[in-house]
């Protein structure tokens, strides 16, 4: 279905080359004076010049072109040369009946679907997930979902993090602690115990026990990179250890993803890409892309046009051994190999932005990646506490992911009780505040341009008024009980039909809603789901002003009564496509 703003561009092309003119000026753009009219042209203006007449004098020349319009209720030459639009109500509400009977609401969908890899989460094993986790985890669904909603392939991969020198840290501290363990012993040709010999909780300690210890003693840093490149040459009692590690590793991870409504396709990890390795460095070597730089193989990947320096791309540093970058680069051959995407896209830390910039070059310079391989970069900026600085728990430390959920649902759960003046039920109270506290935080986050920093705001983002997700749900709930009220009086929203506007709140909450589709189909492009956030808060904004304006209910006029009704049916139905784009859902009552 084409969008609202192209079907008014189409009325306008023709006119203008109907009052003989380029039919090119008839670009329609949303009205920047809502007070004066809904969309507007300017294609007389920008057709003066080449012309060489007055821009009213075009105007009017279109404007008179369009007098018996089906598409517009007024048509407007105004000084010094603008056209300005009203939509005819009909033509709207047809416009929404037509949205209404499409399954996606309206939104093209990809004539030739892409297969696109979302590289995502990028938890690291072993190490709890921390805040600096949940922007990629959050913008990563949702751009996930909104690619599959315009009909591509798209698979999610979050990318563990289980190659490093962690994993040796945590080899190494359990030797400290418990030398006798079999997996230590040299000569060991049994069976491997199936019980990992510690838990999450013990895990999540050791982690930072062995990280700190190395800091300090270099004799000790020197174990753990010796136990790092023994696990990596795949030394029997470590790989043992390893497999233990990512398994208690990666339950927890998927329980605390789960919570956030978060999932992946593909479990994959930078171990799973090491194989590749060997022949990946043999493939660099061979022809040429790779060469030797004070013992450490490199790829030059620089440009003439670069503005900044952009140092090579290292593949193998002087001892031989590999790195984050290597292990980049045999992820895209293996991706490329099994998947085949004609899109990759990372959801990373914007700091990451020079390093992914050495890795795409160096893939498109070696052809690791065809042609016509799209590899995007998508950074993201920090999340800042109200202090401007990186958040922080009260106490100064590394706040964990798990505790600012629980911390954002507290918070709600007083909120929702203060805000309930019936009698709510505990327990009902505490599922729906998980419900709208998820929604606060996803809202919170990505309503931010993503490459931007943001303060993460507490107070703010479980507010239940102004740009905020419990905003937006409440809206919706909103909906939901008028409508359920209906049904009890014995109505049935099915039956009821969406008629022209008969106020002009209820018209502008129908233009509003009339954007959708242009909204998804550029929010795609851009993979910008903070436009879909600032769609939903105009939709909600108008919604809320028609409903203030409006005795939806007490109506006498049946006909006016059942309209309200479609339209209300239409505007939860748009509101939950889009939080559900961006990753979270509304309760039934708050
Ligand atoms: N594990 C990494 C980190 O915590 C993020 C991984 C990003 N993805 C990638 N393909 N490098 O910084």
């Amino acid at each position: 279905m084409k969008n609202m703003i192209d079907l008014l561009a189409k009325e306008l092309q023709e006119a203008f080359a109907a009052a003989g003119y380029d039919g090119s000026y008839g670009r329609v753009t949303v009205s920047n004076r809502p007070d004066l009219c809904e969309y507007q042209c300017n294609g007389a203006m920008a057709g003066a010049k080449a012309y060489k007449k007055a821009p009213i004098m075009i105007a009017n020349d279109v404007v008179e072109k369009l007098q018996d319009s089906s598409v517009f209720s007024q048509v407007q030459a105004v000084n010094p040369g603008f056209i300005n639009l009203k939509v005819k109500e009909e033509f709207l509400a047809d416009y929404l009946k037509q949205m209404d009977a499409d399954e996606h609401l309206g939104v093209a969908q990809a004539e030739q679907p892409k297969t696109i890899m979302i590289d995502y989460g990028g938890p690291n094993v072993a190490k709890p997930l921390h805040v600096g986790h949940l922007r990629s985890a959050i913008i990563g669904e949702s751009i996930k979902r909104l690619g599959r909603f315009m009909g591509h392939k798209v698979i999610g991969d979050v990318h563990l993090g289980d190659w490093g020198l962690q994993m040796g840290l945590i080899i190494t501290e359990l030797r400290h602690r418990q030398p006798d363990l079999v997996y230590f012993q040299e000569d060991y040709e049994g069976e491997y115990p199936t019980e990992a010999p510690f838990t999450i909780s013990e895990l999540e300690e050791i982690y930072p026990a062995a990280s700190a210890k190395s800091k300090e003693d270099e004799a000790y840093k020197e174990d753990a990179m010796e136990a790092t490149h023994k696990l990596q040459q795949g030394n029997p009692g470590y790989m043992a250890l390893w497999n233990h590690i990512l398994n208690v590793s990666v339950t927890d991870l998927k329980k605390n993803y789960e919570k956030l409504n978060v999932t992946f396709d593909l479990w994959k990890k930078e171990s799973d890409a090491q194989p590749y390795i060997p022949d990946m460095v043999q493939y660099l070597k061979d022809e040429g892309y790779a060469h030797l730089d004070q013992g450490a193989l490199v790829v030059d990947v620089k440009e003439e046009t670069d503005t900044k320096e952009i140092p090579p791309c290292m593949i193998l540093k002087s001892d031989g051994a590999s790195l984050y970058n290597t292990t980049d680069l045999a992820t895209i051959v293996e991706r490329m190999k099994l998947f085949h995407p004609d899109e990759i896209i990372y959801v990373v830390d914007k700091r990451q932005e020079l390093y992914f910039t050495q890795v795409f070059r160096c893939a498109r310079k070696a052809k690791l990646v065809e042609e016509d391989t799209g590899l995007f970069f998508l950074g993201f900026g920090t999340m800042n506490g109200k202090d401007g600085k990186p958040f922080k728990t009260r106490q100064g430390g590394v706040m964990r992911l798990e505790n600012l959920i629980g911390e954002i649902n507290e918070e709600m759960y007083q909120k929702i009780v203060e805000n309930q003046n019936r009698n709510v039920q505990s327990e009902d109270a505490k599922a729906t505040a998980q419900v709208v506290g998820l929604a606060a935080i996803k809202y919170g986050d990505l309503s931010n341009q993503a490459t931007k920093d943001y303060v993460f705001d507490v107070d703010r983002f479980t507010s239940f008024e102004g740009d905020t997700g419990p905003y937006i749900l409440y809206t919706i709930v909103r909906i939901k009980s008028i409508l359920s009220r209906y049904m009890e009086e014995g109505g049935n929203p099915q039956e009821c039909c969406m008629k022209g506007a008969s106020s002009d709140s209820e018209k502008a909450l129908m233009l509003e809603l009339s954007k959708f589709n242009g909204v998804i189909e550029s929010a795609y492009q851009e993979k910008a789901p903070h436009k879909i956030c600032s769609y939903i808060y105009d939709v909600a904004n108008a919604f809320n002003h028609f409903y203030h304006e409006t005795k939806i209910l007490g109506e006498e006029d049946v006909e006016k009564k059942q309209s309200w009704i479609a339209l209300l049916v239409f505007a939860r139905k748009v509101l939950e496509v889009c939080i559900d784009i961006l990753g979270f859902s509304a309760p039934e009552r708050m």
